[in-house]
């Protein structure tokens, strides 16, 4: 199945297909580990090491369409967060999700993992609330970890300033015996009714109803400890400020039209990210780059 958007030769890992609504797909499957991903936003929609089981979770009601997100994986969100400051009929989380990314970049290399590079330039239709040249480089390496990064780089002449975030859906057994280490003693801004600042105490998170949480000033390292399968899963960062960590639970899920009602108890989302007071900004001809690293340790 050729694309216009597959700019380079598929080394032996990696194949086209078409997925899920049609929308093409790349499946990498190496001896380290297996991934899918969408071209439709640069979408990782699946990733397991070899031997392991799924890390990354996906909605069984996700939309499949171009013209709409995808439901679980990692969604890309840039240049905002949420939803836009001024224009409420914007897409929330920004463009990058919406868009076709073209990839540049695809190799086997000789350790056995699979490097895909991802770009996206071109403005998308309702580009005019985002009117800044910019090129957005999204690395995704597939082997025994998934490595993450994204590059902004600002090729205009005025500075601009944009949120980002790696919105990843993890799959757990039961968030209510979840629990997740490393932002001990961090503030977050608190959005579940209203946006509060408060701080996380000594304690690792516990899940007792919706969680919606922006840690600030943070670069930690975050562990999720999966009690029900005894699995941890640390999800490492570099040039990210900020960590959402979110979780709909009863109502939240009900009132969304791509998530399942009964599926919050089996997904978290630990999001790396540069986001609210953490925004970036990037002066002419700069570049930002943000990574995430995801590995899994066994029980
Ligand atoms: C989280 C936000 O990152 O994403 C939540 O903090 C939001 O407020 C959630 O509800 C899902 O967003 P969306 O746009 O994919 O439904």
């Amino acid at each position: 199945m050729p694309s216009p958007l597959v700019r380079t030769a598929l080394p032996p890992s990696t194949r086209l297909e078409p997925g899920e609504g049609q929308l093409p797909r790349l499946t990498i499957t190496n001896r380290l580990g297996r991934a899918e991903i969408y071209l439709h936003g640069a979408h990782v929609t699946a990733w397991q090491p070899a031997g392991r089981a799924p890390v990354i979770w996906m909605s069984g009601a996700s939309a499949w369409d171009a013209g709409k997100p995808i439901r679980g994986g990692v969604p890309i969100c840039f240049p905002w967060f949420g939803p836009h400051a001024t224009e409420a009929a914007a897409p929330g989380h920004g463009y990058a999700r919406l868009a076709d990314w073209t990839l540049v970049e695809a190799v086997d290399d000789e350790q056995g993992a699979t490097r895909l590079a991802f770009q996206l330039a071109q403005p998308v239709q309702s580009w005019q609330l985002w009117s800044h040249p910019f090129v957005a480089t999204y690395r995704v390496t597939v082997r025994s970890t998934l490595d993450l990064s994204l590059e902004i780089h600002n090729t205009g002449a005025e500075a601009f300033t944009f949120e980002e975030a790696l919105h990843t859906y993890f799959g757990v057994q039961d968030v209510r015996e979840v629990s997740i280490s490393g932002l001990e003693g961090v503030d977050y801004l608190d959005k579940v009714g209203g946006t509060a600042r408060r701080s996380q105490g000594p304690d690792p998170i516990r899940f007792t109803g919706e969680t919606d949480r922006i840690y600030l000033n943070t670069q930690a390292t975050c562990t999720i400890d999966d009690a029900g399968t005894r699995r941890r899963i640390v999800v490492h960062k570099t040039g990210s400020d900020a960590t959402v960590v979110w979780n709909p639970w009863v109502a939240k899920a009900k009132a969304m039209r791509d998530f399942g009602d009964l599926e919050w108890p089996g997904m978290v989302c630990v999001e790396t990210c540069n986001v609210n007071v953490h925004a970036v900004t990037l002066a002419p001809g700069a570049r930002h780059t943000m990574t995430a690293t995801i590995a899994v340790l066994a029980p």
